[in-house]
C-alpha cells in the first residue's frame, strides 16, 4: 500500500480540509502495515497556478506543515514534504503532458469553476494543474489517494492518464503506472460554507465567517457557528427532512464527523429541536475536538528550524522514492539519458 496526498499551502487549513481530508491522512498512516508508506506534501507549486504573493507562499508552507504536523501526520512515520524540493513531479508532468488530451483538462469542473468566463486570461498553469496532480501521484506508485469529493475528477484523470501511458508505451506485462484510488470519507466529503450550504467550504471565499480555521480560538469558532446560516424549523428526526435543508445538512455533517457518529444518530438524538440547542452543543464539539490540535499548531508555527528540517529531509526521502519511476518513464518513453 502507497498512500500519497497533498494540499495547497494557501492559508489557513480549515475544517474541510481537516474533516474531508487530513483527518483520513493520519488515521491512514496510523494503521498502515510493515511494507507499506505514505507520502504527504505541500503543494506548492499548485499555487502557481493563481496570482500570488512569492513572501506569503514560504510563510504559507512552513504554516501548512506545522498544521499537518498538529494533525498527527508525523514526519518520522511518514514522508512529508513540499513539491518545490522534488523536481521529479514537474518533471514528470512534462512528460504527461505528452500523454493528457486537451478534451480531458476541458472537462475539470475546477477548470471550469475557476476560470468562469474569462478563460483566455487564465494561466496555463490553472488549466494543466490536474496533469500535475497527476504526476504527484503517478510518480509514486500510490494506491490510496485520501481526499475530499473535490478531488475525485482530478484523480480520475490521473487513471486515466495511466492508463493511456501504460497502453501506448509499456507492454502489458510492465507498466509504468499504477492507477490510484480514491479515498473518500462517508461522513464529510463534502463540507459546505457556514453562509451559502450551495458552496464548499473554502480558503479562496472572501469571508472568514464562512469557514472555521484551525487556527481559530474557542471564542471564534463559537461565534461562526452561532452567525452560521439556518433556516427556522427544528431539525428532522430522520435524514430525508435534510433534504432540501443544504445549510442544516452541512451543520449536522460536520457533527457527525467529529462526534463518529451517522448523521442519522445525530438526528436520532437532536431531531425535533430547534438550533438554540443545536449550535452550541455544535460549537462545543468543535472547540473541544480542535483544541488539542490548535494548540500544537501554535506551539509548533514559529519553529522554522525544525519546520525546514522537516521538510528537508520528508524532500531527500521522496526524491529517492520517485526516481526509479520517473527512470521507468523516460525509457518507456525512447529518451536517452545515459
Ligand atoms: P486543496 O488544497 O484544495 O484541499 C486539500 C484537501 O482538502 C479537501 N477539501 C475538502 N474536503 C471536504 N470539504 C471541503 N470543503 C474541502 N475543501 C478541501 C480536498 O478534497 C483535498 O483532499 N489539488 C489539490 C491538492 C493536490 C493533491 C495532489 C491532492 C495536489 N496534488 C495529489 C491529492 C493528490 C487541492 O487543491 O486540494
Amino acid at each position: 500500500m502507497r498512500v500519497v496526498s497533498g494540499i495547497q499551502p494557501t492559508g489557513n487549513l480549515h475544517l474541510g480540509n481537516y474533516l474531508g481530508a487530513i483527518r483520513n491522512w493520519a488515521a491512514m498512516q496510523d494503521s498502515l502495515e510493515p511494507g507499506s508508506e505514505a507520502l504527504f506534501f505541500l503543494a506548492d507549486l499548485h499555487a502557481l497556478s493563481q496570482p500570488h504573493d512569492p513572501a506569503g507562499l514560504s510563510a504559507a508552507t512552513l504554516e501548512m506543515t506545522a498544521a499537518l504536523v498538529a494533525c498527527g501526520i508525523d514526519p518520522g512515520r511518514s514522508v512529508l514534504f513540499n513539491q518545490a524540493q522534488v523536481p521529479q513531479h514537474a518533471e514528470l508532468q512534462w512528460l504527461l503532458n505528452g500523454t493528457a488530451r486537451m478534451g480531458w483538462l476541458n472537462r475539470m469542473t475546477q477548470w471550469k469553476d475557476k476560470a468562469g468566463k474569462n478563460r483566455e486570461g487564465q494561466s496555463v498553469a490553472l488549466f494543466t494543474y490536474p496533469v500535475l496532480q497527476a504526476a504527484d501521484v503517478l510518480l509514486y506508485q500510490a494506491t490510496h489517494v485520501p481526499v475530499g469529493e473535490d478531488q475525485k475528477q482530478h484523480l480520475e484523470l490521473a487513471r486515466d492518464i495511466a492508463q493511456k501511458f501504460n497502453n501506448d508505451f509499456c507492454t502489458e506485462d510492465a507498466p509504468v503506472f499504477t492507477l490510484p484510488e480514491p479515498i473518500i470519507p462517508a461522513e464529510a466529503a463534502r463540507i459546505m460554507s457556514l453562509r451559502d450550504g450551495s458552496a464548499k467550504m473554502s480558503k479562496s471565499d472572501p469571508s472568514d465567517m464562512s469557514r472555521i480555521n484551525l487556527s481559530d480560538d474557542a471564542d471564534t469558532m463559537a461565534q461562526k457557528v452561532k452567525k452560521a446560516k439556518t433556516d427556522p424549523e427544528p431539525l428532522p428526526s430522520e435524514e430525508a427532512g435534510l433534504a432540501e435543508r443544504p445549510e442544516a445538512r452541512n451543520l449536522v455533517g460536520i457533527y457527525a464527523a467529529l462526534s463518529g457518529q451517522s448523521a442519522a444518530e445525530v438526528l436520532a438524538q437532536y431531531g425535533g429541536q430547534g438550533f438554540g440547542t443545536f449550535k452550541p452543543a455544535l460549537a462545543e464539539l468543535l472547540v473541544t475536538s480542535l483544541a488539542p490540535i490548535r494548540d500544537r499548531f501554535v506551539a509548533l508555527k514559529e519553529d522554522r528550524e525544525a519546520l525546514d528540517a522537516i521538510l528537508a529531509r520528508g524532500a531527500a526521502k521522496a526524491r529517492e522514492r520517485g526516481a526509479p519511476t520517473l527512470d521507468a518513464a523516460y525509457k518507456a518513453l525512447g529518451l536517452v539519458r545515459h
